[in-house]
């Protein structure tokens, strides 16, 4: 039976530190079938890659978040490389540009997403991109040094025409919460021009929680409210989006 493949999901987040275990350890009665944590913080880096030993259906990105680079330096990003090689770590990420926090400065931010994707080359892993605000810059960066390089834009926030762009080069579109939104109408526009084929599903909990849950703290357990958006959008069923997102999830990611 098909079940739920979490792409993004960041359970090392404080906001679980009360009942992480138990959370966790109801995912399989929900329906969810595999979760990949993400890497944000230096902290984490360590952390994410240790917590997904805990669980047979958890895997790992290993990566910086353009909000952080400012904490990484040679010494650090060899570290990094190192986790990178460890089990269960299925990608590179989240890397890429944030401009609307605008935490690190562009440039900085621009230099360690360029490093980042190179170091993914290098171990021949997937990417999980981070895109806000800063919808040209990613694109220009994408077209110059992730040629022939497989992944996902994470939460993407951009255009139709942008998610159709990064469906020819390759890449996979991750569709969260923000598709049950009212004001989610961009969004919803993206999942009905790009094939279910290229679609993941994905939390980035604790954030983002989708309706009726708005505004709580979100976790894997709520993606069939995401699925099913997905499916009244293309006209199937929400078992059809949870089996195809499953497919496309453990392909990508090589699970
Ligand atoms: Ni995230």
């Amino acid at each position: 039976m098909a079940m739920i493949f979490e792409s993004h999901a960041h359970y090392d987040s404080h906001q679980f530190d009360e009942d992480r275990e138990v959370l966790l350890g109801s995912m399989q009665e929900n329906g969810v079938g595999t979760v990949v944590n993400i890497c944000a913080d230096w902290d984490s880096v360590t952390e994410v890659v240790e917590m997904v030993q805990n669980y047979p259906f958890m895997y790992s990105a290993v990566g910086l978040h353009p909000d952080e680079v400012g904490d990484l330096d040679e010494e650090r990003f060899e570290f990094l490389k190192t986790q990178c090689q460890k089990e269960k770590v299925v990608a590179v990420g989240e890397i890429g540009l944030d401009y609307y926090w605008d935490n690190e400065s562009h440039d900085l931010q621009k230099k360690w997403f360029v490093r980042q994707l190179e170091l993914a080359r290098e171990l021949s892993l997937p990417v999980i991109i981070h895109s806000r605000d800063a919808a040209e810059d990613t694109l220009q960066i994408m077209k110059e040094h992730a040629q022939g390089l497989r992944g996902v834009i994470h939460c993407f926030s951009y255009s139709k025409e942008l998610a159709e762009e990064y469906v020819k080069m390759g890449f996979y579109i991750g569709i969260g919460g923000v598709v049950t939104f009212k004001n989610g109408k961009k969004l919803k526009e993206v999942a009905e021009v790009v094939p279910l084929e290229r679609i993941l599903l994905e939390t980035d909990c604790p954030y983002l929680a989708p309706e009726p849950y708005r505004g709580k703290r979100n976790s894997s357990i709520y993606i069939p409210h995401i699925a099913q958006a997905i499916a009244d959008i293309k006209g199937c069923t929400c078992e059809e989006v949870v089996a195809q997102t499953e497919a496309n999830g453990k392909e990508l990611f090589n699970i």
